[in-house]
């Protein structure tokens, strides 16, 4: 059963007060103190109160739910999933570990570890009749498109745990979703290049059976290289999830409604397949084969720096970190550990991935914006060179983050206090006006 996180959000002392400077009144708004970071100005009450609503686009300054899974300090490169360092978990744990630490606040003892990973596991199976659906989809399809139309229609097959206000039916939901995402993006993956689906292997772990499902064939036996597992599970883990960014907030705002969450799930999907977002990874690959060498680098970095080009420089800036992204420097070392293995006709890209990002380290444009390597700057290298087509990365990442994207929907199921998600807005069309039938205009 899921464990219900106490509310550890205190009132403080502390008010803001607001003097509208026309009515000359005043309005005070209480400051709430959450454990870590900044603390909010609780601004429920204020349309009620002075009839204004706050206007903030792109939610650069406001927090729109209260959670205990994550918690990030960009400026100072720290990333904590249920107060755990995000590089201690990528050193010392695994994608269930983890997966279980995020769905349920703490890290499982030996039996729920086991447990956990057998009622995962034994749920890694398609229904049959996803396959014939899945084949409907153009051979070409973006493996993109294909998981947001399976994930969705996931809904069609599962009409009996579906309760969402049932603990039990949640956490089965959850178990579902977790396991049956890599199998359908390796399906995704083998209808794209013509093979036949490879059917999930119990006695493999969550990274091993992926790598199985992708590139094994009926053919022969495939082995799984130790090094690749290890590399899989860990951008698995640095993926897992990030607080309230764009997808994760779409799966909450669709959830909020009641929608089911395999729906909701998609929703995530969607939102994270922008270029902005999941995206990156595949732009970074694609940026660093079209600079090509060493030589072009200033060139592409003069370029990213100019207001007139729309050219940014991919996996760099982060709406969160002002320093550099701890999950860029697990990933860094990664991408070494896996060229080595593979002794990788990539190599050239790492090389010229550093070189860039050394430039643009010392180049006072970066500095002064506080530009950084993001996560995506280097999972694209090492995705590329375990021989993962560029189209299935934001795949990758949509699988890893499924995990993040359920704890966060859970935990706003189970808060008592929880509404549908509304906002407002700020209103400059035209005011009321006559309609004119259409002889007249
Ligand atoms: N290259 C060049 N300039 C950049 C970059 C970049 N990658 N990122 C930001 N800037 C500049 C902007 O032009 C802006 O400059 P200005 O103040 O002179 O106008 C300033 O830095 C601030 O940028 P914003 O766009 O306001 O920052 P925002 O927080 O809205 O955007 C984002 C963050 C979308 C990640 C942005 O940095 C970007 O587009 N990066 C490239 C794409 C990318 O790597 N995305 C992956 C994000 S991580 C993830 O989703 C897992």
């Amino acid at each position: 059963m899921l464990v219900v996180q106490k509310s550890t959000k205190k009132e403080s002392a502390r008010t803001l007060t607001l003097s509208d400077n026309t009515t000359g009144k005043s309005f005070e708004l209480p400051i709430i103190n959450g454990t870590l970071g900044p603390s909010v100005i609780d601004v429920r009450r204020l349309y009620v109160e002075t009839g204004m609503f706050t206007y903030d686009p792109g939610y650069t300054s406001t927090g729109s739910a209260e959670s205990a899974i994550t918690y990030i300090d960009g400026e100072n490169g720290v990333l904590l999933h249920r107060g755990y360092a995000i590089e201690d978990l990528a050193k010392h744990s695994n994608f269930l570990e983890v997966s279980y630490l995020l769905l349920y606040g703490k890290l499982p003892n030996v039996e729920e570890n086991k447990k956990f990973t057998h009622d995962v596991t034994y749920h890694s199976m398609l229904n049959e009749q996803v396959t014939y659906f899945l084949r409907g989809f153009r051979r070409d399809a973006h493996p993109m498109a294909i998981m947001l139309g399976v994930v969705g229609a996931l809904s069609a097959f599962y009409h009996d745990n579906i309760d969402i206000n049932d603990p039990r039916q949640r956490d089965i939901t959850e178990h579902r979703l977790l396991a049956k995402m890599p199998t359908i993006a390796a399906m995704a993956y083998k209808y794209s290049i013509g093979q036949p689906f490879i059917y999930p292997r119990n006695d493999l772990s969550y990274a091993e059976n992926f790598l199985h499902m992708m590139f094994a064939v009926p053919a022969e036996e495939y082995v799984v290289s130790p090094t690749l597992v290890r590399a899989i599970d860990r951008l698995f883990i640095l993926h897992a999830d990030h607080e309230q960014n764009a997808s994760t907030s779409t799966v909450r705002l669709a959830g909020s409604s009641g929608a089911n969450p395999f729906a909701c799930i998609a929703a995530g999907m969607a939102s994270l397949w922008g270029p902005a977002h999941g995206g990156a990874n595949e732009a970074v690959v694609r940026m660093l084969q079209e600079i090509g060498s060493i030589e072009r680098i200033p060139e592409f970095v003069r370029r990213a720096k100019d207001k007139d080009d729309p050219f940014r420089l991919m996996g760099f800036g982060h709406r969160v970190y002002k320093n550099y992204d701890p999950r860029a420097t697990v990933m860094r070392q990664s991408a070494h550990e896996v060229l080595e293995e593979l002794g990788s006709r990539d190599e050239p890209l790492l090389k010229l991935a550093i070189e860039l990002e050394q430039i643009a380290l010392g180049d006072t444009y970066f500095i002064e914006r506080k530009l950084f390597p993001n996560v995506d700057f280097y999972s694209g290298i090492i995705l590329r060179a375990m021989g993962i087509p560029t189209d299935l990365f934001t795949v990758l990442f949509a699988v890893a983050r499924t995990v993040g994207w359920l704890a966060q929907w859970d935990e706003m199921i189970a808060d008592p206090a929880q509404k549908i998600g509304r906002p407002r807005q700020l209103y400059t069309g035209p005011a009321e006006r006559k309609f004119i039938p259409i002889e007249k205009r």
